[in-house]
């Protein structure tokens, strides 16, 4: 089968994306067709300020994805600002896209909802505000009592996005009134407040992630993966609307024009559910992941500072395995069926300390990461040799872009 798939350069990789998306193609590059590109272009689409990182995140990207096994024998690696043709696809299928298809798409409407509670946040947190006050919240109001300094932000930040959450998706639109009186009740200044909220409507913000870029992201998604006439694109849960837009998107085509495109399908990446250390998802923008490039002595540290059973507070407590991240990673990463049992009869019955089992988690995980940090050392002092892998995989799509490209030009009757 032939199968197109890409990825963001937003940094280096950790463990979330390995599981959710190495781990897929390195699998499936050794029965299949694939193409694998870093989409450079797709990195702008929210970040188009500030571009001093791109060139290294991408580097970062070609070390990690190399040293994990993804093999230029067996795949395609390429970069998407390389192959100028999915520019031109991009722009011939913008011109037969309903604009609706995109605005109700529920990715974008997601994206859109992350940057303004980004941006909520750290234009609150960035006032100094003091959050002494409950919202109307039993539990909250708790946790609260308990907390000190950086503690409070967390709790009030969890707040705040179940209260953006209603806010967004409010049935009326953007309801912002309940926004404002969210924000009122924990008692925050009423002028902050007034200059959040304008900010938030027709300010910076709204502009920042008002590009017809940002918009029409999906329409460049679908030409990445049509040029290619792709007959599969693994991707994760959130990436399926797009998947559904792109598979429209060449049915539009082909009836319009000639029939080009096969339709896509996506291959669902079974979840992973890795967690981050603090127990949320695991993201950069969290501080809480564990990349592939950390040393031994980060993820000693890493390991240690997990999150376990919230019940279990002394070691004589019995403890839960089925609640802990600790053991979630064991699961992945332990690679010894006893062990693992062993770890969940002794933790229910008290007979081990958290400290230990992390320990032992710590060795394990140290031991699937060694062989990839090698790898990254090996590929770093000669990158220019393994850079060269994706200039040359760039040049290869060029010339398969290229001709899928003449039939679409003719299919239109382009002059060119
Ligand atoms: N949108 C994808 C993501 O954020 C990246 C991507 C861009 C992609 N173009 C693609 C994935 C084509 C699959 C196929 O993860
Ligand atoms: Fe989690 Fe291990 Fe502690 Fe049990 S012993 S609560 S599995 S860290």
């Amino acid at each position: 089968m032939k199968i197109v798939s890409g990825m963001r350069p937003t940094g280096k990789l950790h463990l979330g994306h390995y599981l959710g998306v190495i781990k897929n193609w390195l699998k499936l590059q050794e029965e299949n067709e694939c193409y694998f590109f870093i989409a450079d272009w797709h990195a702008l689409t929210n970040k188009y300020k500030d571009t001093k990182e791109l060139k290294e995140n991408i580097k970062q990207m070609i070390i990690d994805w190399l040293a994990c096994g993804i093999n230029p024998e067996k795949a395609t690696l390429f970069i998407q600002s390389g192959v100028k043709q999915h520019a031109e696809l991009s722009l011939l299928f913008s011109m037969i896209t309903p604009k609706s298809w995109l605005e109700l798409n529920p990715s974008y409407k997601d994206l859109k909802f992350n940057l303004m509670y980004q941006y909520l946040k750290d234009f609150l947190l960035g006032k100094q505000i003091k959050i002494n006050q409950a919202p109307p919240s039993e539990s909250y109001d708790e946790a609260l009592k308990k907390a000190t300094g950086k503690q409070k932000n967390k709790i009030f930040e969890e707040y705040l996005r179940e209260a953006f959450h209603r806010t967004f998706y409010s049935k009326k639109g953007l309801d912002l009134d309940y926004l404002k009186e969210v924000l009122i009740k924990f008692g925050i200044q009423k002028k902050i407040i007034e200059e959040a909220i304008s900010n938030l409507k027709d300010g910076d913000i709204g502009k920042d992630i008002d590009t017809v870029g940002f918009l029409s992201y999906p329409v460049l998604q679908a030409a990445d993966i049509l040029i290619y006439k792709a007959q599969g694109v693994p991707v994760g849960e959130d990436q399926l609307p797009h998947i559904e837009l792109t598979r429209e998107i060449a049915r539009r085509f082909n009836n319009l024009y000639k029939e080009i495109f096969p339709e896509p399908e996506a291959i669902l990446t079974e979840e992973a559910k890795l967690l981050g250390i603090d127990g949320r998802k695991m993201s950069k923008s969290y501080n809480n992941a564990i990349y592939l490039s950390d040393s031994e002595k980060e993820v000693n540290q890493k390991v240690l500072q997990m999150k376990t059973d919230p019940q279990r507070i002394k070691k004589t407590d019995p403890g839960n395995p089925e609640v802990c991240i600790v053991y979630d990673y064991h699961k992945i990463f332990t690679n010894d069926e006893n062990l693992l049992k062993e770890i969940d009869t002794k933790c229910k019955n008290a007979e081990i300390g958290c400290v230990e089992c992390k320990k032992i988690l710590a060795n394990n995980l140290n031991q699937f990461l060694t062989p990839i940090r090698e790898k990254r050392k090996e590929i770093e002092k000669d990158f220019p040799k393994y850079e060269k892998i994706f200039i040359e995989g760039s040049l290869k799509c060029r010339e398969i872009a290229e001709e899928t490209m003449k039939e679409v030009r003719e299919a239109m009757n382009l002059y060119y």
